[in-house]
């Protein structure tokens, strides 16, 4: 979807549906609404003193505007102009979050009317600057109108021939593309009167950016294990460093044994597809910056090994790359704005399949480091091909600070539900830096402790470590296993089990993929390059 400025009055300009926040604590209205009003004989103060729009985030009341052919003004495509008053809450509480869902709301409102085209007012008078409103209005819009389409057939067509979109070898079709169902929203227009126009113009470009990068990550959580391997993750950065100008590198099976990366390897053994190590440069900052690091995990499919999992809910492993996809979506974003950074993105993808090679519980394996590790648990998988992603990208890069992202563990669910990411570390800069990025982008993250004492609980008898450290504190454990990687690194994680997919929890999130934390890393980016 495109968001744009729009330099006109979109009640004027004749948009099919013009979208006007309302808030609750604010009696006089925008001057764009007390036109819309008085063009429809005062009907909406009629409703608002009658008490049945009181801008509430719920509210909503959508007029018809009379048809003005004769006056000679613009009428919109299909002749109908509708005007959409949408509550937008408190006034005080219209924060960056409070904005990408009314935007949202807005794009599922078009969606609804099957219209692909509305015109948005963003509110006058926030405490978030014109900027940072447009940004957030982008964000919501832009993610709202996304939706995962690409195997659905077309309603009402009859079946496709073998002819369009190939087959891989799967036997299962390629992308074509998904046009079932309501036609998505493709333009959404900005209305910001009285504000700078250059302002306005950014936030949209940067919000822009941060969301399609986003939903790229969402893409590519919702394809399924059988599309999205690892060889298909890689093929998709070597599209990006391309677009985008970033350096690349895929490490395949033999490359990663001269890289002694025996975690990655003995996780990927019970598999028919081979692994990848991903890296994609991006040199945005001054020649001999130490970059800032990525690491996303990119387990493709985790049937969870010979430690094999409960049928129940094993589809949803195919989302076990979503750290992975987050960060190749960040990537997409930094080449769009080319934000003035050094980054360095890394993803470890593999499956975790069962087979006569697979790793068994017991096996003590060796990892890039030269640290050894008894697997209890086949699955606890993340961490191994962690490890050898950090200790690689550290040696190689020497980071001014790596940010690893990771469906890692359970136990993170547990611990906090679906609205927080955890975050550990071994920097508290860092994880107050992160801490305030959540916040920020609407994707909260929270500290837990990584006190030494849990260490304990990853002694082996027979190996440097363990994989798994018993059933308490499962998410500081995994935790732990990773920071025995990074040596002297500043580093941070974030689990992400909980947060990644599922049920929405946001008006601009559906079922399934949410993308996240790609907005939280870019804003951590954005905050570092400033
Ligand atoms: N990918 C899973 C973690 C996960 C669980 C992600 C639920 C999303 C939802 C990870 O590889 C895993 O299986 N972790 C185990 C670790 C255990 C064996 C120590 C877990 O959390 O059960
Ligand atoms: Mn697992
Ligand atoms: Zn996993």
């Amino acid at each position: 979807m495109q968001v744009h400025l729009l330099h006109e009055d979109p009640i004027t300009h004749g948009s099919p549906l013009v979208v006007l926040p309302v808030f609750s604590d604010r009696e006089e209205l925008s001057e764009t609404a007390r036109r819309a009003d008085s063009a429809l004989g005062g009907a909406f103060s009629a409703a608002r003193t009658a008490g049945d729009f009181r801008g509430k985030e719920d509210d909503g009341l959508l007029f018809y505007l009379p048809d003005d052919r004769i006056s000679g003004k613009n009428v919109s495509d299909d002749g109908v102009r509708r005007v959409l008053f949408l509550g937008a809450g408190d006034h005080a509480g219209a924060d960056a979050e409070r904005l990408r869902g009314v935007a949202a709301r807005a794009v599922r409102r078009a969606e609804a009317l099957s219209l692909t085209d509305l015109a948005f007012e963003i509110p006058d008078g926030l405490s978030i600057t014109p900027e940072g409103a447009a940004q957030a209005v982008a964000e919501g819009s832009i993610l709202a109108a996304w939706d995962f389409r690409e195997f659905l057939s077309p309603v009402a067509a009859p079946a496709r021939s073998g002819s369009e979109g190939g087959e891989n070898s799967s036997g299962v079709r390629e992308p074509i593309s998904g046009e079932a169902r309501r036609p998505l929203v493709e333009s959404f227009g900005v209305w910001a009167p009285g504000r700078a126009s250059d302002a306005v113009q950014s936030g949209l470009r940067t919000g822009s950016a941060f969301a399609e990068g986003e939903n790229l990550a969402r893409v590519l959580q919702s394809r399924p294990g059988n599309v999205a391997t690892p060889t298909h993750l890689a093929g998709v950065a070597l599209e990006l460093a391309d677009e985008y100008g970033f350096e690349s590198l895929i490490l395949g099976p033999e490359e990663l044994r001269q890289e002694r990366m025996w975690a990655l390897l003995s996780v990927a053994a019970g598999s028919d597809e081979e692994p990848r190590l991903i890296v994609l440069e991006h040199h945005g900052g001054a020649a001999g910056t130490p970059p800032l690091a990525l690491v996303g995990k990119g387990l493709t499919f985790d049937t969870g090994g010979i430690s094999i999992k409960p049928a129940a809910g094993m589809e949803e492993m195919k989302y076990d790359m979503s750290g992975g996809a987050a960060v190749l979506g960040a990537m997409k974003a930094v080449g769009m704005l080319s934000l003035p950074i050094n980054v360095v993105a890394v993803i470890p993808s593999s499956e975790n399949h069962i087979s006569g090679s697979a790793t068994r519980p017991g096996d003590v394996i060796r990892t890039r480091s030269g640290r050894t590790v008894e697997v209890i648990n086949t699955d606890a998988e993340g961490r191994l091909i962690l490890a050898d992603a950090l200790s690689w990208v550290i040696d190689r890069h020497d980071p001014a600070a790596v940010v690893d992202c990771a469906t890692l563990t359970g136990a993170c669910v547990i611990a906090l539900g679906n609205q927080a990411a955890a975050l550990l570390g071994n920097d508290d800069t860092l994880i107050e830096e992160l801490r305030a990025a959540g916040d920020q982008a609407g994707e909260r993250c929270w500290p837990l402790p990584l006190w030494k004492a849990y260490r304990k609980q990853l002694e082996s008898q027979v190996a440097d470590l363990k994989n798994v450290g018993g059933r308490g504190a499962g998410t500081i454990t995994a935790a732990w296993f990773l920071s025995e990687f990074v040596g002297k690194a500043r580093w941070a994680h974030l689990d992400i089990a909980g947060t990644a997919y599922g049920e929405p929890r946001a008006p601009y999130q559906r079922k399934g993929a949410f993308g996240f934390p790609t907005r939280l890393l870019l804003e951590w980016l954005r905050a570092r390059s400033a």
